[in-house]
């Protein structure tokens, strides 16, 4: 595999990789990425992955300098997919200057469940992740379920800017006992480790619930934030959505997700199901 840390070289290559698939990450990768990966290389002649820790999208109070920052052993693991290419690039590549060009996603995407709790999250992926678009320039881009908004956020700007790329999603992956994979975890205490697949079983309680004909979705959010709190954690949201648009379900039959965001102590876990 190639490191590429500059825009020059990582373009000299992609113009010798015919069909391209980008993976974006942020590092410190773990199956989750890993199967995006593979997937990827399913879709393309070549397979570019990128890590970059990206300051634009946390907050002031949130964990950008202690992000875990593993880039040896990610190359190892990107090497064993069969990555080709990886972007790398120090801040100073991709913010020579300060960016004063932002992608501002719509408001109604974006005032609502991690938007809400998040304010400027998805502006700063949208801006990096068109960046990395316009750098590489790949055929397909790969994006997890496990960060559906961000998905959704991320879609919708690939087809309102015409961008010439096709989303491709990735199924989320998870551990054993149920806990969707995610750079956080390794925050977590051992006794925290025990008690946070308790989210996935909420959410798959309640997709449960949906099927079977419970559709009073907001006693089933209320009952599932106050069983979180009773748990000790501390919920942001648990919301039943319409998978398209995540705006609150019109229809019974609309084909639905529910997500849910929560702080275990510092950690702060999301997680969704399609239902
Ligand atoms: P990061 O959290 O590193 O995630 C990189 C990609 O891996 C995202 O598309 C994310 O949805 C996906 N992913 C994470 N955990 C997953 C899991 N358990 N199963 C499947 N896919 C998973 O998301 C970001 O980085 C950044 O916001 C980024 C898009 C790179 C922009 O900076």
């Amino acid at each position: 595999m190639q490191i590429h840390t500059t825009i020059e070289s990582l373009r000299a290559a992609r113009a010798e990789a015919g069909r391209v698939a980008l993976v974006p990450t942020m590092g410190n990768l773990h199956e989750g990425h890993i199967a995006l990966m593979r997937q990827a290389g399913t879709r393309a002649d070549c397979v570019i992955a990128s890590i970059f820790v990206n300051r634009l999208q946390f907050g002031p109070s949130e964990d950008f300098d202690k992000y875990p920052r593993t880039l040896e052993s990610d190359c190892e693991k990107l090497e064993a997919a069969g990555v080709r290419h990886l972007f790398a690039p120090d801040e100073k590549v991709m913010y020579p200057q300060v960016q004063h060009y932002h992608v501002d996603p719509a408001p109604a995407q974006v005032s609502i469940l991690d938007g809400e709790f998040r304010p400027g999250h998805f502006r700063g992926v949208a801006t990096v992740v068109l960046k990395l678009l316009n750098i590489v320039q790949p055929d397909v881009a790969l994006f997890g379920k496990k960060d559906y908004q961000q998905l959704m956020v991320l879609s919708n700007m690939v087809r309102e800017l015409a961008l010439p790329v096709e989303v491709v999603p990735g199924e989320t992956v998870r551990a054993d006992d149920g806990l969707a994979l995610s750079s956080r975890n390794g925050y977590l205490t051992n006794e925290q480790r025990a008690e946070a697949p308790a989210l996935h079983r909420l959410l798959t309680r309640i997709s449960a619930a949906v099927r079977s004909g419970d559709h009073d979705f907001l006693k089933l959010e209320t009952e599932a934030m106050s069983e979180l709190a009773a748990r000790g954690w501390k919920p942001d949201y648990v919301a039943i959505r319409h998978r398209a648009d995540l705006q609150p379900p019109v229809h019974a039959d609309d084909p639905l997700v529910v997500l849910a965001a929560a702080r275990l102590g510092v950690t702060r876990l999301i997680d969704n199901l399609e239902i």
